[in-house]
């Protein structure tokens, strides 16, 4: 498993994109990356969540374009056993053969559209860690959670199913992306501040929770992130990268995420 003390950048495409646009955007962000990474002494983490069928074709493409070790791609899902008559769903296994080395696990789309309850998304974790994929845990409020002032205690709940699931352990292979459900897709964006102070009660939770407190475990903010504010989310203490949606689909876009993840360190390397 991969972890990293440097930013994590992560583009979660949903269901968007085409054989045609993948191969595009992979040249496209090449070359990107080619000209603004050459001086960036501590680069940030890239991974890729693309639709599971284009896995295998966007490796492939990553490889063509000399970015297979700069980029590290993912699953959206995955199903919680291991095999059986589960028609439709993919397994961690499965997965991992397609080369997927990371997975997300109970974004807010998938609690929303597809019924996933805290107990389903921590037995996704567990399978995911069996399969040797590095889990994402996506938490999140909604806007009615937050306006009732609840966010804090819903984001706790989501986290401590995970936690009762894996062990401190196990919690500590996992990142986790802290996802406000009224930033997604919204263009609202939480402010820096209002993601930081969620942040650090992520922190302080996982560190009674495992016990550690060198702040090992990533903790990624996600909701509307693009090139315009990434910098002042990266630049707050316990935020450690993005999971970025809609603005990762732009091949210019993500690059200049991706530099705002470029040297800047997180609270991972700062506390060492
Ligand atoms: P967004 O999505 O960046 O389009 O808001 C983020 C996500 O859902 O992961």
């Amino acid at each position: 498993m991969q972890k990293s003390p440097t930013k994590v950048v992560a583009g979660n495409w949903k269901m968007h994109g085409s054989l045609e646009m993948l191969a595009e955007y992979v040249s496209v962000l090449a070359r990107a990356l080619s000209s603004q990474r050459s001086e960036a002494t501590d680069r940030a983490m890239v991974v890729l969540f693309p639709p599971i069928g284009y896995l295998v074709p966007l490796s492939e493409q990553l490889r063509v374009c000399g970015l297979q070790d700069q980029i590290v791609i993912g699953a959206q899902d995955l199903h919680p056993e291991s095999q059986g008559a589960f028609t439709g769903d993919m397994s961690g296994a499965m997965l991992r053969d397609l080369g997927a080395r990371w997975v997300l696990i109970g974004h807010s789309e998938r609690r929303q559209y597809h019924a996933e309850d805290d107990q389903l998304v921590a037995r996704k974790a567990a399978a995911a860690l069996a399969a040797e994929l590095t889990p994402v845990i996506c938490v999140g409020e909604t806007a009615e959670q937050r306006d009732s002032g609840d966010a804090e205690r819903v984001v706790e709940r989501q986290i401590q199913a995970v936690a009762q699931a894996l062990g401190a352990e196990g919690l500590q292979q996992c990142l986790i992306a802290y996802e406000p459900v009224w930033a997604i897709g919204t263009g609202r964006t939480a402010t820096a501040a209002t993601a930081q102070s969620m942040h650090a009660a992520i922190r302080a939770q996982l560190a009674g929770l495992t016990g550690e407190t060198d702040n090992r475990i990533p903790v990624l903010y996600g909701g509307s992130v693009k090139a315009a504010n990434a910098a002042e989310l990266f630049a707050q203490r316990d935020i450690g990268g993005g999971l970025v949606g809609g603005a990762s689909l732009d091949p210019q876009e993500f690059a200049a995420i991706i530099a705002a993840g470029d040297g800047a360190l997180s609270a991972d390397v700062t506390t060492r």
